[in-house]
């Protein structure tokens, strides 16, 4: 049994906030510890977000590290980036525990957290002195009860104040846990918020993203992906976890969401291609098959949050290989010129060269 496997077995004994919790104070405090499983520096795997490049295509996505405590950690651990929030303009607590839900036989979680973060002052504290060569991004959202006028103010306030210290901007209005947030997923609520935030834009030159649900059908998935194009949005992520009624409240990821959010993707994904957006996949990816059919239907880079808890740092150096190899089989020097071609081309290599496993 190798180390992480020792310590998940270990760490799987707590309930699985107290386990997250716990593994985010060991890393904050010692990200040394990140040493042994760190990553590759080989440049093959660059590629671009937007105006960002991403040091691999795997980031770690938004909700594990919210208050962007243990940048050096994940930095070291070799991830291409990450994302931290959500995080609200003040301080709040979140939803009472237990809140998070392991389901080890299925690979998922389910969580109905409710944003608990440090608030925004805090976290722009603690950005003051990040890593400049690792790629951050700043998810941020409407504190619980904020109605949504109230809303429009509080995501630009976070923009205004948050943009200057990361990356990129993602606007969250997809987690299920936060009352009337998913209700801000329609058109013109979204036209008065990119009104606020376009002259911010204009100021900071920070991309904004927007990350969406997977539980809306597919034809209102498209229409919404389109009018965020129109309303100058610079790129999409998709998707956040999925409400599944039968396991109860809040939102699940993994194993459990993988065949939805890839599904869902495949939308978002023909309208971003047509616009010309960029877009982040996230939910369900744990294996090289997920990353094929990924970029088979025209993404590029992803994250993980589900598959990092249950498969630690070693689904990095896996997924890593898988590419790498994949590349060298197919004689291409640079993950970015794969990306770069068009979609009959990056099948017709993912066919003849991709050994789906
Ligand atoms: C999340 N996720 C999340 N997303 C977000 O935009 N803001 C957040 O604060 C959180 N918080 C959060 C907490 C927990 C415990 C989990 C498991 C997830 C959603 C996450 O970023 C991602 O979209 C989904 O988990 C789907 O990806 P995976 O987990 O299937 O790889």
């Amino acid at each position: 049994m190798d180390v992480y496997h020792l310590s998940r077995s270990l760490l799987f004994q707590l309930n699985p906030e107290s386990a997250h919790d716990l593994t985010l104070q060991l890393a904050k405090r010692f990200p040394l510890l990140a040493t042994p499983w760190g990553g590759t520096s080989s440049s093959r795997l660059h590629c671009s977000v937007g105006q960002v490049r991403w040091m691999t295509p795997i980031g770690l996505a938004a909700g594990l590290d919210k208050n962007a405590w243990a940048l050096d950690f994940f930095h070291r651990l070799g991830f291409g980036s990450m994302e931290c929030g959500t995080v609200t303009v003040l301080p709040q607590a979140g939803n009472p525990r237990p809140r998070v839900h392991r389901y080890t036989d299925e690979a998922s979680l389910r969580n109905s957290m409710g944003f608990p973060n440090l608030g925004s002052e805090s976290l722009a504290a603690h950005l003051q002195n990040r890593p400049q060569d690792f790629p951050l991004g700043i998810n941020i959202g409407k504190s619980k009860n904020a109605t949504p006028s109230e809303a429009i103010q509080e995501y630009a306030e976070l923009y205004d104040k948050l943009a200057p210290l990361g990356d990129w901007v993602v606007v969250n209005i997809s987690s299920p846990n936060t009352p009337g947030l998913r209700d801000l997923q329609q058109e013109s609520w979204l036209k008065d918020l990119f009104n606020q935030l376009r002259p911010l834009r204009a100021k900071h030159g920070k991309e904004i993203h927007v990350k969406l649900a997977p539980d809306m059908d597919d034809e209102n998935l498209k229409s919404l992906a389109s009018s965020l194009a129109d309303l100058g949005a610079d790129g999409l992520v998709a998707t956040n976890t999925t409400h599944i009624p039968e396991r109860g409240v809040g939102g699940v990821s993994g194993r459990l969401l993988r065949v939805k959010a890839h599904q869902k993707r495949r939308m978002v994904l023909q309208i971003a291609r047509d616009r010309k957006l960029p877009m982040v996949g996230v939910g369900g990816f744990e294996d090289m098959n997920d990353v094929y059919a990924y970029w088979a239907a025209g993404g590029s880079t992803f994250q993980i949050y589900t598959a990092f808890v249950f498969q630690g740092p070693g689904i990095l150096r896996k997924l890593e290989k898988g590419m790498d190899d994949f590349l060298s089989r197919a004689q291409i020097a640079s993950l970015q010129t794969f990306l770069d071609l068009n979609l009959t081309e990056r099948q017709k290599l993912i066919g003849q060269f991709g050994q789906m496993l």
